[in-house]
């Protein structure tokens, strides 16, 4: 049977002063009239039931995912694991796991990022379907995208050999490598980006989870048991940790299903000006946005309506909120994070 899991917990400080801890990216309707969120969900229900769907996000976000998702399609609304305290993905991952496993060991589970945009729905789903039969095999299958940089942000795959029709055999698995070695990786070739999903046999994971996160796996699988959200105290003592990190780099009998999804994971505002439409000058605008003489510009203007007018400037990145105001360069914008993480303490 086949079960899906939405990663929705995260907090994205990427896309500053937009996505905040009140309103992450995945909340937002960052590409299109609904947000990342809803368009995951939407992207799934061709291919699952939706009362086999389970969100699982913070509990501050809570009510905001259920009525979003319930906008979709009711039915997702009624399953939405809220923790207390972000854990990473690997314990949100596991808590919902555990729960399907409790009643349908054998469910095949696709776990998917709420915060990607993915252009390519028919691709999507052929690689989700192409992944099952390696995932009822007992792999762990990973979605591998063709990598264009040598990014850093990202899990590499290196793919060995055929394994199924459609499906390789993963040799290696490196989460988040420094620029050098990521540089190495698309020299020597082979390579692929993780796409951040993943599909499994439900008791395989639990399986996984018990030899690399024993302490992990007997924690989820007695929330599951009991059948009541965990406490704080509690779900604050599980390993934080991704499964990228705490379980894929070390499991064996990973597989890949290369995929051009026409993926994009929206993980900074060049990111984002590189996915949106942009006008005849190369200027990508949101909002109430007047141009002269400017050109390769991001100017997101505030929704409230406020006009945003540029003139005479190049490939500068402009958001304006309610409350703070971005103005980078758009080539430096890579350098934001230690400044935001300053703006986060200190106002
Ligand atoms: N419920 C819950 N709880 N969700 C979370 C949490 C958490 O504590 N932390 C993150 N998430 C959600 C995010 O909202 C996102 O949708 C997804 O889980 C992945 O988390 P990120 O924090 O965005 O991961 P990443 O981008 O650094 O790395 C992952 O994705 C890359 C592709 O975008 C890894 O899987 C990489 O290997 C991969 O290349
Ligand atoms: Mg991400």
């Amino acid at each position: 049977h086949r079960h899906a899991i939405i990663l929705a917990g995260g907090s994205g400080t990427r896309l500053w002063p937009l996505s905040r801890s009140n309103m992450p990216k995945q909340l937002l309707a960052l590409d299109g009239e609904e947000s990342l969120l809803q368009q995951t969900a939407r992207r799934l229900l061709p291919l699952v039931r939706a009362d086999r769907v389970t969100t699982v996000t913070h509990q501050d976000h809570r009510f905001e995912v259920m009525g979003q998702l319930h906008a979709v399609a009711p039915a997702l609304a009624d399953h939405v694991l809220a923790e207390p305290v972000g854990r990473n993905t690997l314990p949100a991952i596991a808590w919902a796991v555990a729960g399907i496993a409790r009643d349908d060991p054998q469910a095949v589970v696709g776990v998917f990022s709420s915060d990607h945009v993915i252009n390519r729905t028919e691709d999507f789903h052929r690689a989700w379907l192409t992944a099952e039969p390696a995932a009822e095999a007992g792999h762990l299958v990973l979605f591998g995208i063709r990598p264009t940089e040598p990014a850093t942000g990202y899990g590499y795959i290196q793919a060995d050999r055929p394994l199924m029709d459609g499906v390789e055999a993963v040799n290696r698995f490196v989460e988040k490598p420094d620029r050098p070695t990521a540089e190495r990786f698309l020299e020597e070739g082979g390579y692929y980006w993780n796409g951040g999903m993943f599909v499994f046999r439900a008791d395989r994971f639990m399986a996984l989870l018990a030899r690399h996160q024993p302490a992990l796996a007997d924690a989820v699988t007695a929330i599951a048991e009991a059948g009541t959200p965990p406490s704080g105290e509690a779900y604050a003592e599980l390993p934080n940790t991704s499964i990228d990190y705490g379980l894929v780099e070390h499991a064996d009998r990973v597989a890949v299903v290369p995929a051009e999804l026409g993926w994009n994971d929206l993980g900074s505002w060049e990111a984002l000006y590189q996915q949106r439409g942009k006008d005849a000058d190369g200027n990508v605008c949101q909002g109430t946005v007047l141009t002269e003489d400017s050109r390769n510009n991001l100017l997101w203007g505030d929704d409230n309506g406020s006009l945003l007018a540029a003139y005479g400037v190049e490939g500068l990145a402009l958001v304006q909120t309610r409350d703070a105001t971005l103005v980078c360069p758009r080539e430096r914008l890579a350098e934001l994070k230690q400044m935001v993480a300053r703006v986060r303490e200190e106002h």
